[in-house]
């Protein structure tokens, strides 16, 4: 519905120092001039949009298309969206919904089957039919009792370098990896820029990135000081496989004088099963990083492959965009069919929920314990459950 008093329109080059003021006013950081160029490379002011009263910008939301491998090693091109604000001056009045329904009508246009986002609050983005996708556990490691099982292996190859020797050596890892993991992206060069003129900006106790690199892995990290006292904080792991996993681990584990490694794990790093007493990897924090919204729900479920044959009526409610419908699900040797059905439904759920179960983070048997799925009988609901299960843990590539 059209808001009295005020426009939204494409952003344009003489919008450019009102959108950063705003921005940073919502976000309460600044940019440095190079970061917002950089930002911009990623996220073009012409795909903006800018909610306008009287001139002033008082709205804004960035876009662009990325791909993004979802279960089964596919890739499929993604709406990402991200620096959506709106002024404190013009809170609660439907600004961001109307910008939402713009970009909503913009992503369908371009026939994207999913959007996606990291989210700064938890209650705003269930209404426009997102589900939180992703887990990450932030954990802090004893490393002075940390100890390595017996079994555990010690493969080695790994070597120190400077993070300016690294950075081809990590882009081609991060890219093998990224096309194994569901929820990462393609990473364009100016994401890169960003990690790796992080130097430049490191402040206080924190000291300028340092690197390790393996074959099949890299660490990027810093060492915050504190007197004597050390903690190393990743700010990026990848691994592409357990051997790198376990090698870059037990040379971070190795560093004498750090006292506490801290970073994060998805749910099931197998770092808790090499160290002899698991209990040295303290969870202190477990949070949500992307949220997905299926877009055209035939199209988003036929793109990732399934654990197990299905057979089930799904009766999806979409109050947003209204492109909800009851759709018959077919799985065969992992890959689905999809088709809107007039026939009775198995399964009803919003599709705030089809997005949070699409990468395997959330399982469809929580969410009907909570009555936010409904399932005719517990077979069908187990079996959707175990479809929709994945081999390797969801995780968001890089931050935006
Ligand atoms: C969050 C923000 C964009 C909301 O903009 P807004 O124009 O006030 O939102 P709207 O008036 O269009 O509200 C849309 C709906 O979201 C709800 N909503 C908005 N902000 C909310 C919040 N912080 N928590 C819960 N619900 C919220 C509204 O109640 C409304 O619900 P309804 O349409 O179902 O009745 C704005 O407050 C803001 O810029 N905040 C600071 C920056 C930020 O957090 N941005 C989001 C980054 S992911």
């Amino acid at each position: 519905m059209p808001l009295p008093g005020i426009t939204i329109r494409p952003a344009d080059e003489d919008d450019n120092a009102a959108i950063k003021t705003l921005v940073e006013t919502s976000f309460g950081s600044r940019y440095d001039p190079m970061e917002r160029d950089r930002t911009l490379s990623l996220f073009p002011l012409e795909d903006s949009i800018v909610a306008v009263e009287n001139g002033q910008i008082v709205g804004h939301v960035q876009s662009t298309t990325m791909t993004v491998t979802v279960p089964g090693e596919r890739t499929v091109p993604v709406c990402g969206i991200t620096g959506v604000c709106v002024a404190p001056t013009h809170r609660r009045r439907g600004i961001l919904r109307a910008m939402y329904t713009e970009q909503h009508r913009r992503v369908e246009a371009a026939g994207l089957p999913l959007t996606m986002f990291t989210v700064s609050e938890g209650g705003i983005y269930g209404r426009f039919g997102y589900g939180p996708a992703t887990w990450e556990n932030a954990v802090g490691i004893d490393r002075k009792l940390a100890e390595f099982r017996s079994s555990a292996p010690d493969p080695g190859g790994v070597t120190l370098c400077a993070p300016s020797d690294i950075r081809a050596a990590a882009e081609a890892i991060y890219d093998r990896w990224r096309r194994l993991t569901p929820g990462a992206q393609t990473r364009p060069a100016a994401s890169w820029d960003i990690l790796f003129d992080a130097p430049q900006r490191s402040r206080g106790h924190d000291s300028d990135l340092f690197a390790m690199r393996h074959a099949d892995g890299y660490v990027l990290y810093r060492f915050h000081s504190e007197g004597w006292t050390k903690t190393i904080d990743i700010v990026e792991l990848r691994t592409v496989t357990t051997t790198a996993h376990a090698a870059l681990w037990r040379t971070l584990l190795g560093l004498d004088l750090v006292q506490q490694v801290r970073g994060t794990l998805t749910d099931h790093d197998p770092l808790l099963y090499l160290l002899s007493d698991s209990r040295l990897v303290r969870t202190t924090a477990r949070y949500d990083v992307l949220w997905l919204r299926l877009m055209d729900i035939p199209a988003a479920l036929m793109a990732r492959t399934y654990m197990n044959d299905l057979d089930v009526v799904v009766d999806v409610t979409d109050p947003f965009r209204n492109a909800g419908g009851r759709f018959a699900l077919r799985v065969r040797d992992g890959k689905a069919t999809c088709e809107p059905t007039g026939r009775a439904a198995d399964l009803e759920c919003g599709i705030d929920v089809l997005g949070s179960m699409y990468l395997g983070a959330h399982s469809a048997r929580v969410f009907a314990a909570a009555n936010r799925l409904r399932a005719k009988d517990s077979a069908r609901l187990h079996a959707l459950d175990a479809a929709f299960r994945v081999e390797r843990d969801a995780a968001l590539g890089w931050f935006f």
